[in-house]
């Protein structure tokens, strides 16, 4: 793997067996790269298996019945040593979920604990993963909240994540995933449930701590203004495959793949809101374009 890369995914494989004998091709032959400090968007439509290879990079997919078939995944951990994640038993892949890749959810209540405050989660996984005692590790938790710009932080550890507001537990979610400073983040529909302007500040929170830390990024999404916002490259996956990658800049400017075509024609042009009074969201492709698109192909 070359030296600046934290990530390299080649010819991934991922099925799934149903209990009625059924075989759904998940992911089919994917490849990719994320370098240091770089930001990859992967986009496409519901059921195009972001998730899945997302959630196959930090092997989490075994747990719900799928097989990884083919292909490698390379990781090059925080100390600087490559592995390749297909080979690692479970018990090196839950150090290694957390302390060299984390992921955060468009629901924060999937990572965070409804019963525990969130000072004393926060500082759990301090000491799960940098073994500091109960003392030093509430402080890193303080300092990791004050970091994600929590408002009186210090009141805020001892609060339970339904005492604070949606963007708020966002942000305690991203303190997290922070915590043990990741080599890799990825973030799987982040912003999607939030309203528009929360959704601009979690994007320009995430892109501020990613510079102070110099952590690379998978971001998934379906939204293209999103991806236009925070990616530097993209994948574009339809069923289970990526028809297209590269530079952000040179996909907006010249997508060579019918449905990266689509994706971009439902992003309104530079200038176009011009007779427009308010703001307003990205367009999201609908289904039955997408439908249309595969008809015509
Ligand atoms: N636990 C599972 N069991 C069986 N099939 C699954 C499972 N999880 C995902 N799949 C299948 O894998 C394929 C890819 O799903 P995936 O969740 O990765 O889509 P996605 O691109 O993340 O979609 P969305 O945008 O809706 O989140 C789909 O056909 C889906 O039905
Ligand atoms: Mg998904």
């Amino acid at each position: 793997m070359k030296s600046d890369r934290i990530v390299e995914v080649n010819n991934l494989e991922v099925r799934f067996r149903l209990d009625n004998g059924v075989v759904v091709n998940a992911v089919k032959g994917v490849s990719f790269h994320i370098t240091k400090g770089e930001t990859l968007a992967l986009v496409g439509e519901s059921g195009s298996g972001k998730s899945v290879t997302a959630m196959t990079l930090m092997r989490l997919t075994e747990y719900a019945g799928a097989e990884i078939t083919g292909g490698s995944m390379q990781l090059r951990k925080n100390n600087g040593q490559v592995v390749e994640l297909r080979d690692q038993p479970s018990s090196v892949m839950q150090d290694i979920r957390g302390a060299d890749i984390s992921m955060i959810f468009q629901e924060p209540m999937t990572s965070l604990n409804p019963v525990l405050t969130i000072g004393s989660q926060i500082s759990e996984a301090i000491i799960r993963h940098q073994h500091k005692r109960k003392k030093d590790a509430w402080k890193v938790a303080l300092e990791m909240l004050q970091f994600v710009r929590v408002p009186e932080a210090e009141k805020r550890m001892k609060q339970y994540p339904h005492n604070l507001s949606g963007g708020m537990r966002q942000r305690a979610m991203i303190a997290m995933a922070l915590c043990c400073r990741p080599s890799l983040m990825i973030a799987d529909e982040p912003t999607t449930a939030l309203d528009v302007t929360i959704q601009a500040q979690m994007l320009d929170l995430m892109k501020l701590l990613q510079k102070e830390i110099g952590m690379s990024v998978l971001f998934i999404t379906h939204d293209m203004g999103v991806v236009a916002e925070i990616a530097d490259r993209i994948c574009v996956m339809l069923r289970g495959e990526i028809v297209e990658q590269g530079d952000v800049y040179e996909i907006f400017e010249k997508p060579t793949h019918p449905y990266t075509k689509a994706l971009l024609a439902a992003v309104p042009r530079l200038g176009s809101m011009s007779d427009k009074d308010q703001p307003e969201k990205f367009p999201i492709l609908k289904m039955r374009d997408t439908f249309e698109l595969q008809r015509r192909q």
